[in-house]
């Protein structure tokens, strides 16, 4: 009944818009319509979101609190749940939204699909080493296929949080440490889950969080406190924000911290005067998980109310599990501390979310079966994981050239607690995969090669089982496996040792302040290392860890992060040489824990130090400055050389452009793929700048004894920042052009921009 109701009115919009534009004439006539219809309560109804509160197919809800939010569904004061999962469970509560409540208004279902959603990817952080933003759609497109064919409209994804600090849990979610490939990184996430039309059965809604500065949280510490500047949040926070939204992101949802001392949730000037005013956002804004009524600790809002009228007049649109706009909203709009507007301005932004996933012409376009079994974790995905899996790992080292590994006649010993892990790589954040369903290192090791392969484990990294909710019990003083692992070393021609952190030892509320091989796997390592030194260190993990001393003593370690699904194919495949490792760091990994936060793009302070010995220049007594592997740093089977750097002119205006080039030859044996990075530097400004900033990049294959020119264009628009004027705009002056294959590259050509 419901939705013939809907396609009246419908035809009748349509029919009244004569407008040049008639697609939104359409959509927001529809809109006033149904506002129109709606009641106070009906309106604040339509900003709660609810977490999944009973089985919808099993019997009615029991316990009051149950209970309580049952009767508000029926009444039309619930517009969005989070965590229903599969086609039945939504189907069953979309239906007392549409047949039970007075208007019939759809709900609209979110959740976390976050690096897949039964086929698992890599996480985030490590997907952004591939620098492939193809693939990034890809696997993203991916995620929304499945996800969508269990019955969801909507992901709270991307994470694009810059973060500088690795003792930050959330840094897996993320693209690491770089703006600029941050905001591509966002694109292209968007892009993936968004499709290219929101009406169609397999896009969804994608969401750019945390808005804004969560990965600037103090120490590292999750939901603290964050600390920066204008001039940081705007040059180095917003511009992945910014990319979204002009890659059409249709949610947003603001963070936890505190920016200039004010929650991100009752934070006007980001929310109203920059994300709806100056970047035009029509979508809506969701707080975090009870953000609203966490004002109320963090010292900002007196009470519930206080709190709901904060968030309300600073832009909040939707409360996630506060339950403070369903029951504060009606008396604030009544007795004048919101305006009716403000409330109308809010749902209307909900309501054209809810029209542009079409579900106003079928609230159960995604609830289908049959989709849903073809298409989750199907064989085609699974090739995508796999992948995304091998383009993710970073070959850190490899120094006696013990990878790739002989496919035959090698006695391999396989050492190491994660080497049979089937569950840790799936990583944080893993939706709907099934538990112990990853391929683990030996699974793929088996498969790929005729070597005889000997496993020990060694240590277990932790006891019992993990899940999102519980802190890992790491091992800190079993070490009864160290002998059988020591023996099969010593009687082996290589060792390969997977070591790392377990899947929830990263992501939400896992902060940790030791970023090293957690309990005793360093250990393990050195007992190892005296019988055998032929080490390739297989490293997973869900953040870069501290491994100083593993760089210096191992000659091969691989970074292969949790990647999901495939991971053992993906290791095994790099392992062996079938897929010549090609990825980058996005994110600088730590001498020590002392140095974080750790960057490349830093600011060179009115004494820069170049050498430990120097006393008052602004270094360490200890440790060098430069992390252990920086931005953009990583190896391949085969070498590249650069030469010839060029640029076509050494002047430029705002109008004009200039070329940079440079040569690029595969110097090795194997054919490989390099990540080329363009840098620039404004060496004077009306702020500090950093030393450097990546400006571009190409991923270029080439045959062994093959060479390319490398070509980059470089206009005004590279050059601008968020200047000392407060605006965005480049300023005339010199700068040094960088092109090399990681943030390390020293040679610079320079140029002058004028007017
Ligand atoms: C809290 C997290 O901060 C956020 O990223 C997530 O989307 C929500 N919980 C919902 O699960």
């Amino acid at each position: 009944m419901k939705k013939i109701f809907y396609l009246l009115l419908s035809t009748l919009v349509i029919s009244a818009c004569t407008n040049a534009n008639p697609e939104d004439k359409e959509k927001e006539k529809f809109i006033d319509n149904l506002m129109s219809k709606m009641t106070l309560e009906e309106k604040a109804g339509q900003m709660n979101q609810y977490n999944g509160f009973w089985d919808a197919t099993g019997p009615m809800p029991e316990g009051d609190y149950q209970k309580k939010r049952y009767e508000e569904l029926k009444n039309g004061q619930v517009g969005s749940m989070l965590n229903v999962i599969g086609v039945d469970q939504i189907r069953a509560l979309q239906k007392i939204a549409v047949e039970e409540t007075r208007l019939g208004i759809p709900l609209i279902f979110g959740h976390d699909v976050i690096h897949g959603y039964k086929t698992i990817f890599p996480i985030p952080l490590a997907e952004s080493c591939s620098w492939d933003l193809e693939l990034m759609q890809k696997s993203a497109r991916v995620a929304a296929t499945e996800a969508s064919a269990d019955g969801l409209h909507w992901t709270f994804a991307p994470m694009v949080d810059i973060s500088r600090d690795a003792r930050w849990g959330r840094v897996m979610e993320g693209a690491g440490e770089d703006p600029f490939l941050g905001s591509l990184v966002a694109k292209a996430r968007v892009s993936g889950f968004q499709g290219e039309n929101l009406s169609d059965t397999n896009t969804i809604i994608g969401c750019a969080k945390h808005f804004a500065g969560y990965g600037f949280s103090e120490a590292g510490r999750d939901y603290n406190t964050a600390d920066f500047n204008e001039y940081t949040l705007h040059n180095s926070i917003m511009p992945p924000f910014k990319a979204a939204v002009d890659a059409g992101v249709r949610t947003f949802m603001n963070s936890f911290n505190t920016i200039d001392e004010i929650p991100a949730t009752g934070h006007t000037n980001i929310q109203r005067d920059v994300l709806k005013g100056d970047w035009d956002f029509d979508g809506f804004i969701v707080s975090d998980w009870g953000s609203i009524e966490q004002m109320i600790p963090h010292g900002f809002a007196r009470d519930g109310e206080h709190a709901a009228e904060l968030a309300v007049n600073a832009g909040s649109d939707m409360d996630m599990e506060s339950s403070l706009y369903v029951s504060k909203l009606v008396d604030l709009v009544k007795n004048g501390k919101v305006k009716i507007e403000t409330i109308n301005d809010a749902v209307r932004r909900i309501l054209r979310v809810k029209y542009e996933l079409g579900l106003f012409d079928d609230p159960y376009k995604y609830c289908n079966n049959e989709r849903s079994k073809k298409e989750l974790a199907s064989e085609e995905n699974m090739k995508v994981a796999l992948e995304a899996g091998m383009k993710s790992i970073v070959l850190l080292k490899n120094d006696k050239s013990l990878l790739p590994l002989e496919k035959n006649g090698n006695k391999i010993a396989l050492i190491g607690p994660l080497a049979t892990d089937k569950n840790s790589p799936l990583g944080n954040w893993r939706s709907q995969a099934v538990y112990n369903s990853a391929s683990s290192v030996l699974e793929g090791m088996k498969n790929n090669s005729e070597n005889k392969i000997s496993f020990a484990k060694g240590l277990d990294l932790y006891y019992g089982q993990t899940n999102f909710h519980n802190r890992v019990k790491v091992n800190y003083d079993d070490r009864s496996g160290f002998e059988k692992a020591k023996l099969i070393a010593s009687k082996s021609d290589v060792v390969v040792m997977v070591l790392g952190e377990e899947g929830h030892q990263s992501g939400e509320g896992r902060s940790r302040t030791n970023i090293g091989l957690p309990g005793l796997q360093l250990e393990l390592l050195k007992e190892i290392h005296k019988v055998n030194k032929n080490i390739v260190l297989v490293v997973m993990s869900g953040r870069p860890l501290d491994l100083t001393w593993e760089d210096k003593h191992i000659p091969s370690i691989l970074q292969a992060w949790q990647l999901g699904s495939k991971s053992g194919d993906a290791i095994a495949n790099v392992l062996f040489g079938d897929y010549n490792p090609s990825g980058k760091l996005t994110m600088s990994f730590p001498r020590n824990v002392g140095q974080v936060p750790v960057y490349y793009n830093f600011k060179n302070t009115g004494r820069p130090s170049t050498s430990i010995e120097q006393v008052t220049n602004s270094g360490y007594a200890d440790v060098e400055n430069s992390p252990l592997y920086s931005f953009g740093y990583g190896l391949s089977y085969t070498s590249f050389s650069y030469s010839n750097l060029s640029i076509d002119n050494d002047n430029m205006n705002k109008t004009s452009s200039i070329k940079a080039s440079i040569e690029l030859s595969n110097t090795g044996s194997r054919k490989g793929k390099e990540v080329v990075q363009l840098y620039i530097r404004d060496v004077v400004g009306s702020i500090a700048r950093p030393m450097k900033e990546l400006k571009g990049f190409k991923l270029i294959e080439l045959n062994p004894g093959e060479s390319t020119t490398v070509e980059f264009e470089i206009d005004n628009s590279l050059l601008e920042f968020y200047t000392y004027n407060k605006k965005w705009e480049s300023e005339p002056g010199n700068f040094q052009l960088f092109i090399g294959g990681n943030s390390n590259v020293s040679e610079y050509k320079e140029f002058n921009l004028t007017d």
